[in-house]
């Protein structure tokens, strides 16, 4: 059995103001009336309806919600503090038999083709159980310095699993465009099979204070119904680190296997736009979003009409208590936003 661990602690501020402190991306509906951790559930559910989510403390009933929309069930691991996701995964490989075969998963991707994605995860399970910490690449569509880089040993890295070479965690914009030449190199989905004891034995190597917090914070956690907490005094002396640095850049074996569907990050509002179909003159819309006479102008408007008139390269973002309008190609520049207003409180 696969046991599926969705990491839905981040705070995505680059969907600001969609995304808030008190209600990030992930529980906002983006696609149809549907959240994005809502969809991550219930394309997990279909390995495993039992799904443990990490989350922060404070979003734990969202966290309940979603799963309870998705007729999933199981338990929340909660973070008092975030520590980024070493420190979660590695919570939730402590709490895991160390025989567990676990799937981490983003709360925050959209991926439509669940058969797909259903089918591309068990091809993994032979790799994870034979002791590799088991990726899995897309085919890059442009030099992203957002993703981490996979190498696949030999030929083009296609078929089934694969040996990996490199894992180059979000590189300059010059080693993307080298990395994207060369062909033989993957995104990485951020989708992680491994099993507990792999996890457990590659941060004894690569990042043992992490490990030794976590044991710390895992053998006082209180729990409280399907609520696992961690101790707080513990986890907040635990490093914050991504996996992706702590561990996969150093480690020698994992394993990638190619997810051939589409695949978003949805982590900016140009992904966000994709997401809708685009007119002729490239608008997108969303809710009670219209355009008139405009180009290339995405409009979402989840809870009132709002138009565009005679606009071009523009992203409008409406909701209940903030506007947001940004010249399209600024969309990752919308965390900085976020950073403004935090100072000017
Ligand atoms: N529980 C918990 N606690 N979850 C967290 C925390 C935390 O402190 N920090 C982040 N997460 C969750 C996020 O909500 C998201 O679902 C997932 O972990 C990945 O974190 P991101 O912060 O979104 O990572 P990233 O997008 O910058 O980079 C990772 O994903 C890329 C693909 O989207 C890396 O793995 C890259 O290599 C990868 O290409
Ligand atoms: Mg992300």
């Amino acid at each position: 059995t696969i046991h599926p661990v969705v990491l839905c602690g981040g705070s995505g501020t680059r969907l600001w103001p969609l995304s808030r402190k008190a209600f990030p991306k992930q529980f906002a509906p983006i696609v149809g009336n549907k959240s994005l951790l809502h969809l991550t559930l219930e394309r997990l559910a279909t390995l495993n309806r039992t799904i443990t989510c990490v989350a922060s403390e404070e979003h734990r009933f969202l966290v309940r919600e979603a799963i309870e929309n998705a007729h999933a069930q199981g338990r929340q691991i909660l973070e008092p503090v975030p520590r980024n996701t070493a420190a979660a995964m590695t919570a939730a490989a402590l709490l895991a038999e160390p025989d567990d075969l676990l799937l981490f998963a983003p709360a925050d991707h959209h991926i439509p083709d669940v058969a797909l994605f259903e089918a591309t995860m068990r091809s993994g399970v032979e790799a994870a159980l034979a002791g590799k910490i088991v990726t899995f690449g897309i085919t890059p569509s442009f030099p992203s310095t957002a993703y981490g880089y996979i190498e696949a040993a030999g030929a083009t890295g296609h078929g089934p699993s694969h040996a990996v070479a490199r894992f180059v965690e979000k590189p300059t914009a010059a080693v993307a465009q080298t990395l994207i030449l060369q062909g033989n190199y993957c995104w990485n989905a951020g989708i992680f099979l491994v099993q507990a004891r792999t996890l457990v034995a590659a941060l004894r190597t690569h990042a043992p204070d992490i490990l030794a917090t976590c044991e710390r914070a895992t053998a006082a956690v209180s729990v409280d119904g399907s609520f696992v907490r961690l101790d707080r005094e513990a986890f907040e002396g635990c490093r914050s680190d991504s996996i992706d640095y702590a561990v996969l850049e150093k480690h020698a074996d994992v394993a990638v296997v190619r997810f051939e569907g589409a695949w978003s990050d949805v982590g900016s509002w140009n992904a966000v736009a994709q997401l809708h179909p685009a007119d002729e003159a490239g608008n997108r819309v969303s809710g009670a979003g219209s355009v008139l006479n405009s180009r290339n102008t995405f409009v979402h408007a989840p809870h009132r009409p709002v138009v565009a008139l005679g606009t071009e390269d523009l992203i409008i973002v409406d909701t209940p208590d903030a506007v947001l309008v940004a010249g399209a190609d600024c969309a990752e520049q919308v965390a900085e936003v976020v950073r403004m207003l935090a100072r000017e409180g």
